[in-house]
């Protein structure tokens, strides 16, 4: 109908990254179905606050491993950003399928769900953990969308968050092609940046952490990442331009410890009491391409608004200082 607003799925609507998606496609009028597991809980609270949430927003509960309720959620849309997926705070736990049964068969029901419902469109967030893990992509080579994450490795190493999103975002892809379903996945690497929800997600942490004090050493040295807000306008792009069936990796910034400490948040922050061993060895550091996510049009802040944007919404939600 002219002049009908276009609806669109998020799930996992009340998480860090997927909040995120739901306020950028608010702001760009589009009327949103979230879904969230609890329905009432004050952990969504944010989601209501978001400018034209009250006309444009509608919650539905739903569950990955429920088909049902994920068939309601994406009744009537023509697209699905399927966000949702359990994320660990430390990427190795004892019981795989805690990570394998909700990101594989819950992203498989989200697929099935939107072939009933005639969805046109679905974008998959994956991430590098289903890129990085290949043992035989040469060393010092950059790694992009055609490096996948060699399962058989993972299983060796017993990081099942791994094994989940690798199997996820492959098993989405061949589906896709089956059945004529458009799929398209976006790979973050880690996703830092303000939060708009009140519950910390895992990668948040590590920042917290950093700020926090009480550590000697973070335990690691690198960090890759991408922007919350620039990982949104990326998985809206691949929505509105890019050909089915692609897979783009989506990163910005690769720098070690001591310069995330030493050049951007002591000069910013210098009271707080930062890990004591800030080191980094070329060896840990990931050679990622965004390249082709950057032909689509999309581009990134720079890492001092990240990390200034991350304290600062940190502090407003008295989780520092
Ligand atoms: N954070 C990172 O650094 C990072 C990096 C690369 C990729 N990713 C990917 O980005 C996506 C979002 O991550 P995030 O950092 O925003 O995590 P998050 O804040 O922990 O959000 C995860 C969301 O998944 C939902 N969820 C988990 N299990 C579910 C289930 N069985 N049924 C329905 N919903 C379920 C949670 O819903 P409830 O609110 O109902 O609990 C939550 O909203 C995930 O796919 C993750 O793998 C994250």
């Amino acid at each position: 109908m002219a002049g009908e607003k276009e609806k669109v799925c998020v799930t996992g609507a009340g998480g860090f990254a997927a909040s995120w998606v739901v306020n950028l496609l608010l702001s760009k009028d589009y009327v949103v179905h979230g879904t969230v597991r609890q329905p009432g809980d004050s952990k969504y609270a944010h989601l209501n606050k978001l400018e034209k949430a009250s006309e444009n927003l509608k919650l539905f509960k739903a569950d990955l491993l429920d088909y049902d309720s994920l068939r309601a959620a994406v009744e009537g849309c023509t697209g699905v950003f399927h966000v949702a997926s359990p994320v660990p705070a430390a990427h190795s736990v004892a019981d795989p399928e805690e990570f394998l049964e909700p990101a594989v068969t819950g992203t498989l029901n989200v697929l099935k769900a939107c072939v009933e419902a005639k969805v046109k469109r679905v974008v998959v967030v994956s991430s590098i953990a289903a890129i990085v893990m290949n043992p035989d992509w040469p060393k010092g080579q950059v790694k992009d969308e055609t490096c996948w994450s060699v399962p058989e490795y993972i299983k060796t190493t017993k990081k099942w968050y791994y094994l989940s999103k690798t199997e996820a975002e492959r098993q989405a892809l061949e589906f896709g092609k089956r059945n004529e379903l458009e799929v398209v996945t976006v790979c973050p690497s880690v996703i830092l940046g303000p939060i708009l929800q009140s519950n910390l997600n895992s990668s948040s942490l590590l920042l917290v952490g950093t700020v926090k004090g009480g550590v000697e050493s973070l335990g690691y040295n690198y960090w890759t990442f991408v922007d919350v807000r620039d990982l949104a306008e990326a998985q809206l792009l691949a929505y509105n331009k890019s050909e089915a069936g692609e897979r783009y990796l989506c990163t910005s910034h690769a720098i070690g410890t001591e310069e995330v400490v030493e050049k951007y948040l002591r000069p910013a922050y210098p009271n707080y009491s930062y890990p004591k061993i800030l080191t980094h060895t070329e060896e840990e550091k990931e050679y990622l391409s965004s390249e082709k996510l950057q032909r689509l049009g999309w581009t990134f802040r720079p890492v001092e608004e990240t990390l200034i944007d991350s304290i600062e919404s940190y502090r407003k939600a008295g989780i520092v200082d």
